[in-house]
């Protein structure tokens, strides 16, 4: 992987002779600036802070931003920032309803025949426990009882034993385990099991609510001012893998949950989207442990060959601090 360095703590008596430079005009502002960027050693961050600067300085043009403006919008970056800390990332969650989180994860994952992929969300922050086949994830048995069953498969339908499913989804009040550490058991809802030797699963759950990202920061104020809801549709979070074949990270939506067609993060997809049916089977739920009737769903996942060497400019950006 090649990383790509903006070294804040440069010399810059060793910079190199500084070349006359056109002076700025609200005109060519854009073009003058990125010249002061044409000798940034590494090629790709120069493309990137180029067409930047050329994308920023058009909507400058375009909005005709007032001073006003500009210092509203530096506050609420601040305020982001500021909301930030080990278990929360507001920047994230601005990407996240901007719909630039799905953007690029939908660039960088096109599914060209594996099952498509989605946001992985804040609240995989806890490693899910390793389960035998079949365990029931809902530790406080609340909610409406449902069996999960799949396949993973590579793209042309063969199957991929010793897979790795891990799923982790929120109960039937729409929270998370580590949302409600005092009235959630720990690792609730949560589960890592490994394929079977014809790449099934299958587990016992429940069916999740839908529920609002964090709104107690300047995400919720964005969303507020802008009339729109902070809801995501019901679903369970999905990282699949297997050996020599790219890990998959998903959802798997409820199909009848309010928000399906307006998730505040974008990140339904149809492909996702799975009918949960009722089955009314007093036998199979004894054998189960449900109560009849019970909820099912099935959910089969195609995993992609590894790809070649990361491209070139699929690189990290490593900013340091000033000493
Ligand atoms: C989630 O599904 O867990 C999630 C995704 C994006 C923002 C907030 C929550
Ligand atoms: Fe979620």
């Amino acid at each position: 992987m090649t990383e790509t360095r903006i070294d804040t703590a440069t010399d810059r008596s060793s910079a190199g002779p500084t070349a006359a430079r056109e002076l700025f005009t609200e005109e060519r502002s854009a073009e003058v600036v990125a010249a002061s960027l044409a000798d940034t050693p590494d090629p790709r961050l120069r493309e990137l802070l180029t067409a930047l600067t050329r994308h920023l300085h058009e909507f400058v043009k375009e909005v005709q931003l007032t001073e006003s403006e500009w210092a509203t919008a530096i506050d609420f970056l601040t305020r982001t920032g500021q909301m930030c800390n080990e278990v929360r990332q507001e920047f994230i969650l601005l990407s996240d309803v901007l719909g630039i989180s799905m953007l690029v994860e939908t660039i960088n994952h096109r599914a060209a025949g594996g099952t498509e992929s989605t946001v992985l969300g804040p609240f995989h922050m806890v490693e899910s426990p390793e389960r035998d086949l079949g365990a029931d994830i809902a530790l406080d048995g609340k909610g409406q009882h449902c069996l999960v069953t799949g396949q993973v498969t590579d793209q042309h339908g063969n199957p991929l034993p010793g897979a790795t499913i891990d799923v982790w989804q929120a109960n039937e009040d729409g929270f998370y385990d580590v949302q409600q550490p005092e009235l959630q058991p720990e690792r609730n809802l949560r589960g890592l099991f490994t394929a079977d030797d014809n790449g099934r699963f299958w587990f016992r759950s429940i069916v999740p609510r839908y529920y609002p990202i964090p709104t107690d920061g300047p995400v919720g104020s964005l969303l507020e001012a802008t009339a729109r809801h902070p809801f995501r549709p019901a679903h369970l979070h999905f990282i699949v893998t297997a050996p020599g074949h790219r890990p998959v990270t998903t959802h798997l939506f409820v199909d009848d949950s309010p928000y399906i067609d307006s998730d505040a993060v974008f990140g339904v997809k149809e492909s996702l989207v799975r009918d949960f049916p009722e089955v009314d089977d007093p036998e199979r739920a004894a054998e189960l442990g449900f109560p009849n009737p019970y909820r099912t769903v099935h959910f089969d996942v195609a995993l992609l060959p590894l790809s070649a060497p990361e491209a070139q400019h699929d690189g990290e950006i490593a900013l340091e601090e000033r000493p």
